[in-house]
């Protein structure tokens, strides 16, 4: 039985002040929506600050990205345990932004996940394709060399202890949304791209979708079989709104 997770990626938002605003109002609603894990990822500022206003309620911590290095001279990055330090259970690796943006090849990425377990922080491994790869048919090449560069790196037990999550590159921030039909395609896929590795991690690997989730589109999208909650952007940033989109993955 795979709990829902729905996980907040705040990407480079916020003030103090605004941070303080949304995670005071997640807590006053989260305690009443049951049956779904709640994961917030603030930006690095900002996760001592969250972590104090968090840390008597259920809600998880996360960071959005971290260096694979444990420590050292490595001016401006930041290690897995200084983010386990900090309070955070997870982090987000592989984020089409930073792929196309900062350079995280797959490699980095498959060396960022191993990294982030060998700390002891959850890895959400992020997938996707562009449209130009979808419109040219190459989208299950794309996901399946994404996701089989980290398994064949750190071996498919690793993911015992992580999650997966499709984002459509093409329907991040843009308010286009992948149909559910065509997010359960691609999470059935990656379901069964791990199933050839191993059946039972698997069956309880949790995949979340990402790309311009809101509350509106949550229910239809965690309906489907495959879908076990989602990675929210901007519909994050509002707290009742996300609350709803949790809400919506606990139903
Ligand atoms: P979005 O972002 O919900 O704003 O589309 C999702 C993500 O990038 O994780």
């Amino acid at each position: 039985m795979r709990t829902p997770l729905v996980a907040g990626n705040w990407k480079m938002n916020g003030t103090r002040a605004s941070v303080a605003d949304l995670a005071q109002g997640l807590v006053v609603g989260a305690g009443s929506i049951s049956g779904v894990e709640i994961l917030v990822c603030p930006s690095y500022v900002f996760i001592n600050e969250v972590q104090l206003l968090i840390r008597d309620c259920s809600i998880q911590l996360g960071a959005q990205d971290l260096y694979a290095a444990k420590g050292g001279a490595y001016t401006g990055a930041i290690s897995g345990p200084m983010l386990v330090d900090a309070g955070c259970q997870y982090v987000i690796v592989g984020h089409s932004e930073r792929r196309a943006l900062m350079g995280d090849s797959d490699g980095v990425v498959a060396r960022k996940f191993a990294a982030a377990q060998e700390h002891g922080l959850t890895p959400i491994l992020c997938v996707g394709e562009t449209l130009d790869e979808r419109q040219s048919d190459s989208t299950m090449a794309v996901i399946g060399r994404q996701f089989s560069t980290v398994v064949d790196a750190v071996g498919i037990e690793r993911f015992e202890n992580a999650v997966v999550a499709y984002e459509p590159v093409w329907a991040i921030g843009t308010g286009e949304t992948a149909t559910p039909q065509q997010a359960q395609e691609v999470h059935a896929a990656l379901r069964s791209m791990a199933a050839k590795r191993s059946a039972k991690i698997a069956a309880d690997l949790r995949l979340l979708y990402g790309g311009s989730v809101k509350a509106a589109n949550a229910a239809d999208l965690f309906s489907m079989a495959d879908i076990d909650g989602g990675l929210i952007g901007g519909a994050s940033l509002e707290a009742r709104e996300f609350l709803a989109i949790c809400a919506a993955a606990a139903a």
